[in-house]
C-alpha cells in the first residue's frame, strides 16, 4: 500500500460531502485530480446535477474526461471546493500554487462555504517552510523582487525544464520566494499581497474545513 492508494481512498471518501445540485470547486494537481476521476463516476452513477468550477486547464480536461458540467464563471458562492496544498501548518495555513493555480485556486477557497484539502503526510509541517509562489506581472518582476528582498525574502523566477519562464493561465510569472521559517504566515501573506505587481501570494490563511492527510500505509486521517 502506498500514498497513492491512500490518495484514491480518501477520495472516494470524501464524495459523501458531495450532495445534488452544489456547485463545486476543482483545485489543480495529483490530489485534486484523483478526486475529480472519483467524481465523475459518482455523479454519473447517482445522476447527479453537479456544476464544478475548474481552477486551472490541468483539471478542466480531467474533469472534461469525466463529462462534469464544467462552468467558467464564479458565482457569489460555491458550496464545496475540493484542493491539495504544498504545505500545512500546525494551524492549517496552507502554501500552495507548486502547480502555478494559485490565483484561482484562492478565488474559489474564498468564495466556498466549505473548503476539503487533501495531502500526502510529507506536506504536513510545524511551521510553513517552502519556498512562497508569488503570481506576478511580467512587467513588475524586477520591482516586486527588490520589495521581496526588502522583507526578507529571496526570489527567484519559476523556469521550466529547458529555461522558458513559466507563464500562468493569467499571463504572469511565477516568482518563488524563500522566507526560510515562516511564523507569521498571515503577517506575511499581507506584506507581500500589498506590493504592487502582485496578482497572488501562495500563503492560504483561511482555514479549511476538513482535511485529509494520505499516509504511506495505504490509509488516511481526516482532521477538522
Ligand atoms: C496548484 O497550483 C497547487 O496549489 C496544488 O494544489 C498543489 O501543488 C498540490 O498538488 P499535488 O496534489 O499535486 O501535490
Amino acid at each position: 500500500m502506498t500514498q497513492d492508494d491512500a490518495i484514491k481512498a480518501l477520495s472516494t471518501d470524501a464524495l459523501k460531502l458531495v450532495k445534488n445540485n452544489q456547485i463545486i470547486g476543482l483545485g489543480s494537481g495529483r490530489a485534486a485530480t484523483s478526486f475529480v476521476k472519483s467524481l465523475s463516476l459518482f455523479v454519473k452513477k447517482k445522476k447527479f446535477n453537479v456544476r464544478c468550477i475548474p481552477t486551472s486547464l490541468q483539471i478542466k480536461l480531467e474533469a472534461e474526461k469525466g463529462k462534469l458540467h464544467l462552468i467558467d464563471t464564479v458565482p457569489e458562492k460555491i458550496d464545496i471546493v475540493f484542493d491539495g496544498a504544498d504545505q500545512i501548518d500546525k494551524e492549517k495555513n496552507l502554501i500552495k500554487g507548486g502547480g502555478g493555480a494559485l490565483l484561482r485556486e484562492n478565488i474559489l477557497i474564498n468564495a466556498a462555504k466549505k473548503v476539503v484539502i487533501m495531502a500526502d503526510d510529507s506536506k504536513f509541517v510545524t511551521n510553513l517552510k517552502r519556498d512562497v509562489p508569488v503570481e506576478v506581472h511580467p512587467l513588475a518582476r524586477n520591482t516586486v523582487a527588490k520589495d521581496i528582498s526588502k522583507i526578507g525574502g529571496k526570489s527567484s523566477i519559476r523556469t521550466l525544464d529547458r529555461g522558458y519562464p513559466f507563464i500562468t493561465e493569467n499571463g504572469n510569472i511565477i516568482l518563488d520566494c524563500n522566507f526560510g521559517v515562516i511564523k507569521k504566515p498571515k503577517l506575511l501573506q499581507e506584506r507581500i499581497k500589498k506590493i504592487t505587481g502582485v496578482l497572488e501570494v501562495g500563503i492560504f490563511t483561511r482555514k479549511p474545513d476538513i482535511i485529509y492527510k494520505a499516509k504511506s500505509n495505504g490509509k488516511f486521517d481526516v482532521i477538522k
